[in-house]
């Protein structure tokens, strides 16, 4: 049985996914299809290091390397084609962590920063929680593409002078890759009016087939210099409880404030687990990276061939990246509230609101399809069987 298709009982472990479902959807038999990790088994090397490591029998303070620093800028050139310096990195529990500490470091109180949504929830919670402003430039879901709507996104820059974009590249919830024009053209804007680019790249391994994901900030000297990028190996390889992540900061003077910001947090040590995992991903994950893709291409394909066949009630977005698909289910004439009850009550599936991703996500659910085929087959089921009866 391959690894993308046994079944391993998650409950018990303290899987926020699986433990919290019966609680956060208020049924027993609720099917778990919603936070963003995946129901598969890390890469067996990642195990077989974190195995040996653990047997160590010790677990001190932990630093990073060159070795790390060379595995994680040979990861961004072969998979990125991204060459980085490697002085250009720091290291962090996580990208949300990073969020926090660039909005802290990099702006100020009372300054605006852009955000495109809906987006990832977070994203509205670092700017408020450090007393910035919101400032959104909405996404136009053209036919069954989300676009970049340009002159919304300079206009919103100018007009409340903007100091920062938080860009979400490959994009949660909607699954777009931002393409090559797209890049250089958020990118030229910011650079016409100073504003910084936050680049939240945590899904660029999770790219389908036809789509290369292409850092914001390998595209030009001067885009790097206005950049910080965040990247990290836990969700290309199910790692997000070892909170490991790091960040690519080309220019000095920003990567100093950064690193003074998590000084004084007192955030400066790496997870002994994490640094291992990454160190064995890197280095001997990519064969299985290739067949996650691979599985979870024909998840997706899967999921929009029954939908498309079996109901008219649920469009699927079609995702270019990430394990993560959007689901518009305008066409059931449900409120939010409706929608969430009918998706937990109805189909019994644990999904994610949409409007936890904005208002734009009225009408919208986000399912999760990084599970065994058996267990997506279900889940998949169960909602098109509730549609059928809501329907008929
Ligand atoms: C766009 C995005 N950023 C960040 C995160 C979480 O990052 P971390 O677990 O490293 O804080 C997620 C998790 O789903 C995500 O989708």
């Amino acid at each position: 049985m391959s690894r993308f298709t046994e079944l391993t009982d998650r409950t018990g472990t303290r899987s926020v996914k699986w433990d919290m479902a019966a609680s956060l959807f208020q049924s027993e038999s609720i099917l778990p299809m919603w936070v963003a990790d995946m129901d598969f088994k890390a890469p067996e090397s990642v195990i077989d290091a974190l195995t040996e490591r653990a047997a160590h029998g010790i677990f001190g303070y932990t630093m990073t390397d060159k070795l790390i620093e060379g595995y994680i800028s040979e990861w961004l050139r072969k998979r990125h084609s991204w060459s980085i310096n490697e002085e250009w990195l720091t290291y962090s529990p996580g990208v949300i962590p990073s969020l926090h500490m660039m909005v802290q470091a990099l702006t100020e109180k009372d300054d605006h920063i852009l955000i495109q949504t809906p987006v990832y929830p977070p994203f509205y919670s670092v700017i408020k929680q450090h007393d910035r402003n919101i400032i959104e430039n909405p996404l136009m879901l053209k036919g069954e593409r989300y676009e970049i709507d340009f002159e919304d996104f300079e206009n919103k820059i100018v007009k409340n002078n903007v100091k920062a974009f938080i860009l979400c590249n490959p994009h949660n919830p909607v699954g777009r890759v931002w393409d090559k024009s797209e890049l250089e053209e958020m990118a030229q804007i910011c650079l016409k009016h100073d504003v910084l680019i936050f680049s939240d790249e945590i899904h660029a391994d999770l790219t389908f087939s036809e789509y290369q994901h292409i850092p914001i900030a390998s595209l030009s000297k001067e885009i790097n210099h206005q950049t910080v990028t965040c990247m990290s190996p836990t969700k290309s390889f199910n790692l997000a409880g070892l909170q490991v992540s790091y960040l690519i900061t080309a220019d000095e003077g920003k990567r100093k404030s950064l690193k003074d910001m998590f000084n004084s947090q007192g955030m400066f040590m790496i997870n002994t687990m994490g640094i291992t995992a990454l160190e064995a991903a890197y280095q001997q994950g990519e064969e299985w990276l290739d067949g996650l893709l691979a599985t979870v291409e024909n998840h997706r394909d899967y999921v929009i061939d029954r939908f498309q066949n079996e109901t008219d009630l649920v469009d699927i977005i079609k995702p270019e990246g990430t394990y993560l698909l959007w689901m518009d289910c305008r066409k059931m004439g449900l409120d939010q509230s409706e929608l969430k009850k009918f998706m937990q009550s109805n189909a019994k599936v644990g999904l994610n609101d949409g409007v936890s991703f904005g208002e734009a996500g009225k009408g919208f659910m986000r399912m999760n399809i990084a599970c065994p085929k058996a267990t997506l087959e279900e889940g998949v089921d169960r909602i098109i069987h509730a549609l059928q009866q809501y329907k008929g």
